[in-house]
């Protein structure tokens, strides 16, 4: 595995790299789960700045500064709801990640982390998801040399455990 994928368990809120993931909507107006914890961490001026962009389609990526949080930069991507697995979920959930790793770097970023997009509300189930994550990160490291880390931010530990699973399977 690419030393430069990282697992932790944990509150993506509380990690100092230079941008977190947020799994969002495609309103960007906030929500539950990560992504209100993620503006309640922010605090008030997070959503100011994501208001006038109008949204985000699923699979795409914005991104915002971070204001009272420890990272930087938050990089919005609203997942897919899972909706059974033939309505082009994999390839939604695969450009979410391609697509926030190329806005990180455009912003000169070295270290990001991600939570289980798409693994929570939107029902996606665990073990694919990860297996996606995994794919899509690997396969952007292999022609980027700028992203030093790639955090998986698990906050509980049925997630961990399928990263765990997905990290631990051979090429
Ligand atoms: N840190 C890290 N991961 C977290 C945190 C946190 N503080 N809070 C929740 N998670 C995890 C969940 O346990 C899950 O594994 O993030 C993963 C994604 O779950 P959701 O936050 O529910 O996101 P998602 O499934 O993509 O659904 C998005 O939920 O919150 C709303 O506005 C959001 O409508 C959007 C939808």
């Amino acid at each position: 595995m690419d030393d430069r994928i990282e697992l932790l368990k944990g509150d993506i809120t509380k990690h100092e790299v230079d941008a977190i993931v947020n799994a969002a909507n495609r309103t960007l107006l906030g929500g539950g789960g990560v992504d209100g914890a993620i503006h309640r961490a922010a605090g008030p001026k997070l959503l100011e700045e994501c208001r006038p962009l109008g949204g985000c389609p699923t699979g795409d990526a914005r991104i915002t500064m971070g204001y009272d949080l420890p990272a930087k930069y938050v990089i919005h991507t609203p997942g897919p709801v899972w909706r059974g697995g033939s309505s082009g979920e994999a390839q939604l959930l695969a450009s979410c990640y391609k697509r926030s790793l190329e806005l990180a770097v455009s912003h000169d970023c070295r270290t990001i982390a991600f939570p289980a997009i798409s693994c929570g509300v939107y029902g996606y189930p665990l073990d694919e998801a990860a297996t996606i994550a995994v794919r899509e990160i690997k396969a952007f490291l292999e022609g980027d040399r700028q992203l030093e880390k790639v955090y998986l931010v698990c906050f509980g530990d049925e997630t961990f455990r399928a990263y765990e699973r997905t990290l631990g399977k051979k090429e």
